[in-house]
Formats: structure tokens, C-alpha cells, sequence
């Protein structure tokens, strides 16, 4: 090996050296990026199936004794199977007051939250006495039964 050899060999070496430390940085920058990636991975699921797992436990808790989600099952309520973008009063069979029937609500997240908030304030004489005061566990119990359209 001769002197300009060793040289060259030298800034090889030393190239090597500075693309090995880009290569760190690089690779460490990648680890914080999917780092952060697998943080909002892990949460957003977590956070989305928490609202299902508590959508579904208030369902079952403070309405499941009068209401099914099977279509044709009603109990002192109508089913709600497909409540969404359905006329109120409308289910065939459900015991229903003259109140509900004749109040021309259809049913969306905005007019379901609007009744479930106060029953009998937004529907003089309907025979729902019970309605759901916190905003959070309504919202969560609409997206619950959003889901509950297509069953
Ligand atoms: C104690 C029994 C009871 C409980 C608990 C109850 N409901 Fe009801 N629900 C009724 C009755 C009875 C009606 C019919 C009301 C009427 O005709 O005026 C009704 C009607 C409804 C309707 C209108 C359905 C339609 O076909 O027009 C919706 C929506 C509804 N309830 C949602 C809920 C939700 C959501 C909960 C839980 C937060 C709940 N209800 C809790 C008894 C109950």
C-alpha cells in the first residue's frame, strides 16, 4: 500500500464513519417518528373502542331493560334496530303514546340527543320517563346505536 493508497483508504474510512453517524442520527430520528407513530397507533384505537365498550355497557345498563337492538323484540320500548333515520313512533308493534307518534321526529344523532337529554321536555306526554343528563354518555350511547343500523 503506498501513501496516496493509504489515504484514500483514510477518507473511505472516515466517509464511512460520517454516513455511519448520518446513518445513527437517521435511524434514530426514524425510531422517535414510528416511536410517536406506535404511541397515536396505541391510542387512537384505544380511545375509539373505549367510547364502543362504553357505548355499549350505558346501552346495556340504562336503556337495555325496555329496548332490544333486535328488530322485532320489544319490551316496554320498541326495538331500536335501526333507529337511525327512522320516523318516530314507527316500529310495528312498539306500544307507543299518541305523543311520540303524532311528533314527526325522525331520528338522528341530533334529535335523538335532543330527547335522551330530556324526554318529556322535548316530548310533552311520552311514556319515556327516564332520560340520560350527562352529554358524554349520551354522545356515546348514540354512536353505539348508530352501529346498531345495519343488525
Ligand atoms: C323504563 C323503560 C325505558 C328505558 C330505561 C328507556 N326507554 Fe326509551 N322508550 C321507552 C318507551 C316506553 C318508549 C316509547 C315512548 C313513547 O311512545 O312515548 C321509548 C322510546 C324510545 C325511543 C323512540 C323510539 C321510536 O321508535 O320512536 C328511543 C330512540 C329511545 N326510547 C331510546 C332510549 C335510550 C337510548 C335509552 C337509554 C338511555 C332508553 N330509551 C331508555 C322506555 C324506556
Amino acid at each position: 500500500m503506498n501513501r496516496s493508497q493509504a489515504t484514500k483508504g483514510n477518507h473511505i474510512i472516515s466517509a464511512g464513519v460520517a454516513a455511519a453517524s448520518l446513518t445513527t442520527s437517521v435511524t434514530r430520528a426514524r425510531a422517535f417518528v414510528a416511536g410517536l407513530l406506535a404511541a397515536a397507533g396505541l391510542l387512537l384505537p384505544a380511545a375509539a373502542s373505549a367510547q364502543q365498550v362504553d357505548g355499549e355497557r350505558l346501552f346495556r345498563q340504562r336503556c337495555g331493560t325496555c329496548h332490544s337492538l333486535e328488530p322485532g323484540q320489544n319490551r316496554v320500548g320498541p326495538h331500536l334496530s335501526g333507529v337511525i333515520g327512522r320516523m318516530a313512533g314507527s316500529v310495528e308493534d312498539g306500544r307507543y303514546s299518541a305523543a311520540l307518534r303524532e311528533s314527526g321526529i325522525v331520528w338522528d344523532s341530533q334529535s335523538l340527543d335532543a330527547f335522551l337529554a330530556a324526554p318529556r321536555q322535548r316530548v310533552p306526554g311520552t311514556s319515556m320517563t327516564v332520560g340520560v343528563p350527562n352529554a358524554a354518555q349520551r354522545a356515546a350511547i348514540i354512536v353505539y346505536l348508530e352501529g346498531a343500523v345495519t343488525r
